[in-house]
């Protein structure tokens, strides 16, 4: 699997440096509060497992399942809801955790739809921010490790094909394993 790889953009050290200046930020921010935490399935697991680590607070945690990309490289803008979360979000301050905001759809939905809920308060935290990939306007996260290249990257919870979500690090695939 490591051998598809043609370059390392986010090490694991890297990540987990970010992971713990975004855990400390998210600690003070919700000080005394009692978050809900919704991962998005299934990019998001790698990164909410480290970052919940870094968060000194109580805590809920929830997992909400959308799909855009049905497994290509390319976003559809059709979001379908494969699993909802359970908790209810009204008058709960929600943190939204997902790997990546690209297309801006994905985020776009679920916020739309946690405020239609009656959240008290939504806040957004992406590992990584795409900004040239955004289609919906102002749509942006609120916490962001790192700002990326127009690249399709795979790792830490990027797939291609549902494959290589479980490398420690982000990266550039070689362009032949795509091309097949
Ligand atoms: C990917 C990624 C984000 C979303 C971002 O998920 O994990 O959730 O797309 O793209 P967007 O900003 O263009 O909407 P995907 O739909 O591929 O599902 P997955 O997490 O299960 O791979
Ligand atoms: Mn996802
Ligand atoms: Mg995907």
């Amino acid at each position: 699997m490591n051998d598809d790889i043609q370059t390392i953009l986010y090490s694991e050290q890297k990540i987990q440096d970010a992971c713990q200046r975004l855990g400390q930020q998210l600690t003070q921010d919700y000080q005394g509060k009692k978050p809900l935490v919704i991962c998005v399935l299934k990019g998001a697991v790698p990164f909410t497992a480290d970052l919940i680590k870094q968060m000194d607070l109580y805590m809920d945690i929830d997992f909400i399942d959308v799909s855009s990309y049905h497994g290509g490289t390319q976003s559809s803008g059709d979001i379908q809801m494969v699993k909802d979360i359970d908790e209810d979000v009204s008058d709960r301050d929600v943190l939204l955790i997902d790997d990546i905001v690209d297309t801006g759809h994905t985020l776009a939905y679920l916020k739309e739809l946690l405020k239609k809920r009656g959240a008290a308060s939504v806040r957004v935290c992406m590992l990584m921010d795409k900004p040239e990939a955004r289609q919906v306007e102002g749509i942006q996260a609120d916490y962001v490790g790192f700002n990326v290249p127009n690249e399709f990257l795979v790792g830490y919870g990027l797939d291609y094909q549902g494959k290589y979500r479980n490398l420690p690090y982000v990266g550039i695939l070689k362009p032949e394993i795509y091309q097949d």
